[in-house]
């Protein structure tokens, strides 16, 4: 099993610390049953180092980096809690993880190069690893039909083909360091080309995360392969 998770779950500036608490026992359970691999996002923090990057005249490449290094700052923070139930830093890239998985039920990264989102990470992680399933902790909670920030109409769509989720994300992404929607475009492809389901949960409610990785009916969203 493999949980992207979203860094703007991860730090919200509000009771993080209880939060991680939860997480953390509640990731060491699901490691009991399940070996699993998670990736952290750099959230709130990414972002303003990559606007303020920009305005300095940075390139693309730069701003990713510095998104990268904040990811992996996240990540160290939740491999140090999750210690010793995995390796004490985080892991840089994905032949990496896949490698310490063979060693440990547990294991931690942030990004690994430029020009993708930790979604796209946890998606190539999840194919490497054959994982049953990629489970997406978001702070929206599930995929909605319209962005549920800014429309208090938005549904929430409980089930999506590949098809149907990757033309909303090629509608809310265009590859640039920084941008802020539930998944990204690679991310989406990989998983669509092999056929793992994406489940999206609200991070923050972490027995509804807990059941989405282990498998259990939980309150989101599916995206399913056809057929
Ligand atoms: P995130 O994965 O945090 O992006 O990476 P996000 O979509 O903003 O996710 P949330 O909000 O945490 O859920 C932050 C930025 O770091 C760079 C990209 O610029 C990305 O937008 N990055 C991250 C990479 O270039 N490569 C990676 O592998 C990861």
């Amino acid at each position: 099993m493999v949980l992207s998770l979203g860094g703007s779950v991860f730090l919200t500036g509000e009771k993080d610390a209880e939060f991680l608490r939860q997480l953390v026992e509640g990731l060491r359970a699901v490691a009991k049953q399940h070996p699993l691999a998670v990736v952290v996002g750099g959230g709130k923090t990414a972002r303003e180092y990559i606007r303020l990057g920009r305005e300095l005249g940075l390139t693309e490449i730069e701003l990713d980096e510095l998104g990268i290094d904040v990811t992996r700052l996240n990540a160290r923070l939740l491999a140090s809690l999750l210690t010793p139930a995995c390796p004490a830093r985080p892991l840089t890239s994905v032949r990496e993880a896949v490698e310490e998985s063979s060693r440990w039920s547990l294991v931690v990264l942030g990004g690994t190069e430029a020009g993708h989102t930790t979604d796209a990470v946890a998606a190539l992680l999840a194919e490497r690893m054959r994982a049953e399933r990629l489970v997406n902790a978001t702070r929206s909670g599930g995929i909605y039909d319209r962005d549920p920030a800014t429309d208090p109409a938005a549904t929430l769509l409980k089930s999506l083909t590949f098809p149907q989720f990757r033309a909303m994300v090629e509608a809310g992404t265009d590859g640039r360091a920084g941008q802020e929607f539930i998944f990204d475009r690679l991310g989406v492809e990989r998983l669509a080309r092999a056929r793992i389901p994406l489940a999206v949960v609200q991070g923050r409610d972490v027995e509804q995360l807990r059941n989405a990785l282990l498998g259990k009916v939980f309150r989101g969203s599916i995206v399913a392969p056809a057929g």
